[in-house]
């Protein structure tokens, strides 16, 4: 029996690997994950609700952060042709299936993955969209400082796009948002979960802010 998480960086779990063919947003995917990686034999219902209400942008920089075996960055990559996306994760088994869908679904010529702490192997660079399903098991406060550095991370007017379980505090999750950003707006809810966006102001609207 091994002790490790999803999250671990290097998963013990002798691997058994899944693939399987599922629709999001109108087109078929095809995903292979594996013992020790978040979802490891389907799209999990969170990330299935975030990635088919999410507005995309049609051109810019996508980053999918926490991004396991990759379906939210695969999808956007596929939905928004015009968009180059970077996918990041602790878990290097994670890392590698991401890379190995990217490929198997043909987008891997604009999707780069990273292994990455948070938003470490990123230093200077600027999202015009942030899509995750953060690791709430992982605790507030990982989750907080991702939620908050996210910022620094975006473009003005970039948004961050994240699912919450109802249960897991999702309407505390929201709070927070509309402390640290101003606003928070629902994009959807359904199936115990919710999806909120934040966006960063644009110039005009952070004159005479501090
Ligand atoms: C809830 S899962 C979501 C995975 C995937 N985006 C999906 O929708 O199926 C959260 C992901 O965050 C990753 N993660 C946890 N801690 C992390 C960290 N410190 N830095 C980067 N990724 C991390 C986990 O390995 C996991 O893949």
């Amino acid at each position: 029996m091994t002790t490790d998480h999803y999250f671990s960086p290097d998963p013990e779990a002798p691997s058994r690997r899944r693939r399987w063919t599922e629709r999001l947003r109108g087109r078929e995917f095809t995903f292979v994950s594996d013992a020790g990686v978040f979802s490891g034999r389907r799209v999990d219902p969170g990330s299935r609700l975030l990635i088919e209400g999410v507005d995309l942008p049609e051109r810019g920089d996508i980053l999918d952060l926490g991004c396991g075996y990759g379906v939210l960055g695969i999808v956007c990559a596929a939905c928004a042709p015009g968009a180059r996306v970077t996918m990041v994760d602790i878990n290097r088994r994670a890392v590698e299936l991401a890379r190995e869908n990217a490929a198997l679904n043909g987008v891997a010529d604009r999707v780069d993955v990273l292994e990455s702490d948070g938003f470490s192997a990123l230093a200077g660079r600027r999202f015009d969209l942030i899509v995750t399903n953060p690791p709430f098991r992982q605790g507030k406060a990982l989750v907080s400082r991702w939620l908050t550095e996210a910022r620094h991370y975006l473009n003005a007017g970039g948004r961050l796009a994240l699912v919450v379980r109802t249960r897991q505090g999702a309407l505390s999750w929201r709070r927070r948002l509309e402390e640290w950003y101003g606003h928070c707006r629902e994009v959807d809810k359904g199936g115990g979960y919710r999806v909120y966006e934040v966006t960063k102001p644009g110039p005009e609207q952070t004159e005479g802010r501090t």
